[in-house]
């Protein structure tokens, strides 16, 4: 199915305990209710499951999106969650974020393993680029363009420069395209374009419950 646009993802990173993540829904919830496009959440792995059973209890509309994803499959990898141990529970999963690539080593070979596993567990990939050349695997359903030097620096990219580059990374495939990089509540709306940017991915102004609902009611349609 697709998603409603804008499509808005709150990428928490690893930020709180299970008891501020609980607070911030129940803070965002009126906000992320109210909203008509997409709203999702990626939390720390450790909160995944636990999520997943209280959004379904509320009837939320907020939908659930891991940060990362295994390589492998199961069996004996140590420390790993496989893609088909959460596939019930989230209904997205980021992959190849910058800050995994550079602190991880994640490279291209890796990455193409895990959107495989995401793919084959029916799962869709939000998968990062730090520009229009970054090799996008088979199986990727919504891309986000998030260049490094915008990432938590408040120096985000320029709408336009944004734009082009969305507009290229559509000629790729049938995608659809996110911005990220210091999105904040003031200048969420000037990234936004019909069929060129969908939406965006949101880190730092996500954690307070106030900005991200904030960012969410200025482009409420
Ligand atoms: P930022 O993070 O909004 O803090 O720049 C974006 C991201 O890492 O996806």
């Amino acid at each position: 199915m697709n998603d409603n646009l804008p499509l808005v993802v709150a990428n928490l990173k690893a930020n709180f305990t299970w008891d501020q993540f609980y607070s911030w829904l129940e803070q965002t919830k009126e906000a992320t209710n109210a909203f008509g496009g997409t709203v999702i959440v990626a939390p720390s792995m450790a909160f995944i499951s636990e999520a997943s059973q209280k959004l379904k209890e509320k009837k939320a509309k907020l939908k659930l999106a891991s940060q990362d994803i295994s390589q492998f499959e199961q069996g004996a990898f140590t420390g790993e969650v496989a893609a088909s141990q959460i596939a019930d529970q989230i209904t997205y999963a980021i992959i190849g974020h910058s800050e995994r690539r550079n602190y991880l080593n994640e490279e291209q070979m890796i990455l193409e393993k895990k959107v495989a596993n995401v793919k084959k567990a029916a799962v869709k990939t939000i998968f990062c680029v730090q520009d229009e050349n970054t090799r996008i695997p088979y199986g990727v359903d919504i891309v986000a363009y998030e260049p490094t030097f915008a990432i938590g620096t408040g120096n985000a990219d320029t709408p336009e420069n944004a734009q082009a580059i969305s507009k290229k990374l559509k000629t790729k495939g049938e995608y659809t395209v996110l911005y990220g990089g210091s999105v904040t509540e003031e200048n969420v709306k000037s990234f936004l374009k019909k069929g060129v940017i969908d939406g965006v991915l949101v880190g730092s102004a996500s954690l307070k419950s106030e900005s991200f609902s904030n960012l969410l009611k200025a482009i409420q349609l």
